[in-house]
């Protein structure tokens, strides 16, 4: 029997992705579907890039309700709920014994919370305290990226990572950004975003010391955009390391990696996390977003120059980054026994 899973946020851009992910799924089902009011039919635009599930036309959504969660029996939520709301929310479900995956920020720099990306840091789910429903976050979705590129490379030594991201509408949510303030433009400041993937990627590349997680002693230094594209986060990535890089060893690290041995055993991984291109062309939003069925993390232009290494990366905001990344997080929770 599957396992009974609610989507909260279920209207909006993320929740959709949930949606699309969840339909056939091997381990879980959806139960219920929450926003902000009650809804007769799946009334939002389609803007996921995944197909629309068959059934979408008798999907209905429920006015969102802890009471009612519980009521029903569910054991596992997604939240794709604005961070604004999302906090609160999570906490009272997890204390009712709910296991919680959240795409939302409030959480993600609590002790108890670990930020996982299977690939890179499946140990870090022991910091979720024992007997207690867990509560675990995926990173910002430019986080995700980049992380995904910089832990095959983890034990040459980094020590500052530059990284410029050029990050699409969807991240947004919808409706989003006014099409007046993107048409013809860039626009140079994202709220609060830069800290994040500052904060984010110190965190899940960070030790897991018994209790605790000790983060990567590595400077980050983020700057971010907003353009006018659909779905997919580009980034220009500048890596400081303590040595001299071997390129040939770099495209066999990028190439061949495959991350924990845990994360292949889940149905949401891709074979292969990161797919390196030879093309300076790539990668791109509008050939790329898929890669992996929209896991994998696209590398291209990859340089030496003395200790720095630098490249150009390409991630799918909505489901690596969001949506896929919680997914493959309850996969991997549910696979070390930690939801009943
Ligand atoms: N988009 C991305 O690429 C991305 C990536 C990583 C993380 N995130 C995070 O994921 C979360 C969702 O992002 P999104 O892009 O999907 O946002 P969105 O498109 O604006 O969707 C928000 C969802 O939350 C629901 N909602 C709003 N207020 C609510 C309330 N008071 N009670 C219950 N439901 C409420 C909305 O329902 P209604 O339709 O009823 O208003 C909608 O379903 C955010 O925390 C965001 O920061 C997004």
């Amino acid at each position: 029997m599957k396992i009974k899973s609610a989507v909260l946020g279920a209207t909006g851009n993320v929740g959709q992705n949930f949606i699309a992910m969840l339909s056939a799924h091997p381990w879980f089902e959806i139960d219920a579907l929450y926003a902000s009011k009650d809804r007769d039919v799946y009334d939002s635009p389609w803007m996921s890039p995944l197909d629309i599930p068959d059934n979408i036309n008798t999907l209905t959504i429920k006015k969102l309700d802890v009471k009612n969660i519980i009521d029903r029996g569910i054991k596992i939520v997604f939240s794709a709920l604005p961070s604004k709301i999302a906090g609160e929310i999570e906490s009272e479900l997890q204390a009712n014994g709910i296991a919680v995956f959240t795409n939302a920020s409030p959480h993600r720099m609590s002790e108890n919370v670990p930020i996982i990306i299977p690939e890179i840091n499946s140990e870090h789910i022991n910091i979720v305290p024992q007997g207690m429903a867990p509560l675990i976050a995926n990173s910002n979705c430019t986080t995700s990226g980049l992380v995904l590129s910089l832990a095959p490379i983890a034990d040459l030594g980094i020590e500052r990572v530059i990284v410029s991201t050029y990050q699409s509408l969807s991240g947004a949510g919808y409706p989003g950004v006014p099409s007046l303030d993107i048409v013809n433009n860039i626009l140079p400041f994202i709220k609060d975003e830069e800290i994040k993937i500052e904060r984010e990627t110190k965190k899940i590349l960070g030790k897991f010391a018994g209790n605790s997680i000790m983060p990567h002693s590595m400077e980050v230094n983020a700057s971010t955009f907003r353009v006018a594209v659909t779905h997919g986060h580009m980034e220009s990535v500048f890596v400081d390391l303590s040595q001299v890089p071997d390129i040939n060893d770099i495209y066999a690290r990028f190439s061949e990696y495959r991350g924990d041995l845990i994360a292949r055993e889940l149905p949401s991984s891709p074979d292969k996390p990161i797919i390196l291109h030879s093309n300076p062309m790539r990668p791109q939003p509008k050939l790329d977003v898929m890669a992996g069925r929209g896991m994998s993390v696209s590398i291209g232009s990859v340089k030496i120059k003395n200790r720095t290494l630098s490249f150009k990366l390409l991630v799918n905001n909505v489901i690596r980054g969001a949506a896929g990344g919680s997914v493959q997080n309850a996969e991997l929770a549910y696979k070390a026994g930690i939801i009943k």
